[in-house]
């Protein structure tokens, strides 16, 4: 027999209060864990259980297979995401017992090395410790576990990615000694739950990159463009009946436009778009030659044609659109809504050209779900 014999000051009261989980949230996941997954126990008991627990510490602890679920069908809800048809082979990794910045630090490489898979790309999150009422949980600080520096030079021109020019000030003021390159990829900045951040460098053997060059333009592989192989967002919070996990780094694998049509595109990427133009020789003194588009073209045939050459698993636009339409499709007969955002759908060229751009979809927001919190 064990009898507990406790005491709140005011100071308890309101950091309970404030930061208590929805008990409603709560019972919703654990009701909608039972109808999807039958035969996974009393769900009365777990319901009592649950509240019990809520009521008594202001949170609860998700089983691994509610966790397993409740990571997965936050992939299913993400209404931004074209690559949702296999959200159910999202491989899990439960490491709820980590709080410090070292534990982040090696199993963010370890994540990274089993995801990556020597370029057979495999989807998987890792969830670190929740926030509870008592403390909160780990973060990493970057937006991806692998990103290439910006570097601001005295003349206020930037060396690699310009979207990362903040962080990399950041990173430097922590000490990073970066080089100047165009792809230096960056440190992962952890903020652990107790005590100072820490700088991971990430070991040569966890990144895997593509050089990109072209099927025809030889000249294509001089302009030194390269990627990685793994797009593995870590600032997201993983939301799960009512609980919030701050750290949860998760990756699927690139749709080559993702690359060739942003990140090595957009003029406040890497911009290059008129280099491209400039060596294929086209008319850029009208916008009537279509050049813009044309350059476009080519630098995702470039783009997916190096990935399939280094053996990195890559998807292309209009076979992602059909998919998703079949995971439309899929969700339809399940007796679900899938809720999707028309502007992130539809790839960014030839929209028009893939199936997803000609219709609409359900704009409702669904929990579980990947959330950016403040
Ligand atoms: N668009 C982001 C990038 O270029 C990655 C977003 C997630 N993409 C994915 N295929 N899972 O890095």
């Amino acid at each position: 027999m064990r009898t507990w014999i406790r005491s709140l000051r005011p100071f308890d009261i309101h950091t309970l209060v404030e930061r208590t989980i929805d008990v409603r949230e709560a019972e919703r996941f654990i009701r909608q864990f039972h109808a999807e997954n039958p035969g996974s126990g009393d769900v009365n008991a777990r319901l009592r259980d649950v509240a019990r627990d809520v009521a008594r510490y202001g949170t609860y602890t998700h089983t691994a297979e509610e966790l397993t679920f409740g990571a997965r069908v936050a992939w299913r809800n993400s209404n931004r995401c074209i690559g949702r048809l296999y959200w159910r082979s999202l491989k899990v990794r439960d490491r709820r017992q980590i709080t410090g910045a070292e534990g982040v630090a090696l199993e963010c490489v370890a994540h990274l090395r089993e995801a990556t898979g020597e370029g057979r790309i495999r989807p998987t999150i890792t969830v670190f410790a929740p926030d509870t009422p008592a403390r909160r949980g780990p973060r990493v600080l970057n937006e991806q576990l692998i990103r290439y520096a910006g570097h601001r030079a005295e003349d206020g021109s930037i060396v690699g990615d310009p979207r990362y020019v903040e962080f990399t000030e950041l990173a430097k003021s922590h000490g990073w000694h970066g080089g100047a390159g165009r792809f230096d990829v960056l440190p992962v900045l952890i903020q652990p739950s107790f005590g100072g951040p820490l700088l991971c460098n990430l070991p040569g053997d966890a990144v895997l990159e593509v050089p990109i060059e072209h099927p025809e333009y030889r000249w294509f592989a001089d302009l030194g463009l390269r990627w990685h192989a793994v797009p593995a967002i870590s600032n997201m919070c993983l939301e799960i009946g009512g609980i919030c996990y701050p750290c949860a780094p998760f990756n699927g694998w690139y749709m080559g436009a993702e690359i060739g049509a942003r990140n090595l595109a957009d003029p406040d990427r890497y911009d290059q778009i008129p280099v491209v133009a400039e060596r294929l020789g086209l008319d850029t003194s009208t916008e009537r030659s279509l050049w813009r588009d044309h350059a476009l073209v080519e630098l995702n045939v470039a783009v997916l044609h190096s990935f399939e050459r280094a053996g990195v698993t890559m998807t292309d636009h209009h076979t992602e659109s059909r998919r998703f339409l079949t995971h439309l499709a899929r969700e339809e007969k399940a007796g679900r809504v899938c809720p999707a955002d028309w502007s992130w759908i539809v790839p960014p060229i030839s929209g028009g050209a893939t199936p997803v751009f000609h219709r609409y979809y359900d704009e409702r927001t669904l929990k579980p779900a990947y959330v950016h919190h403040r």
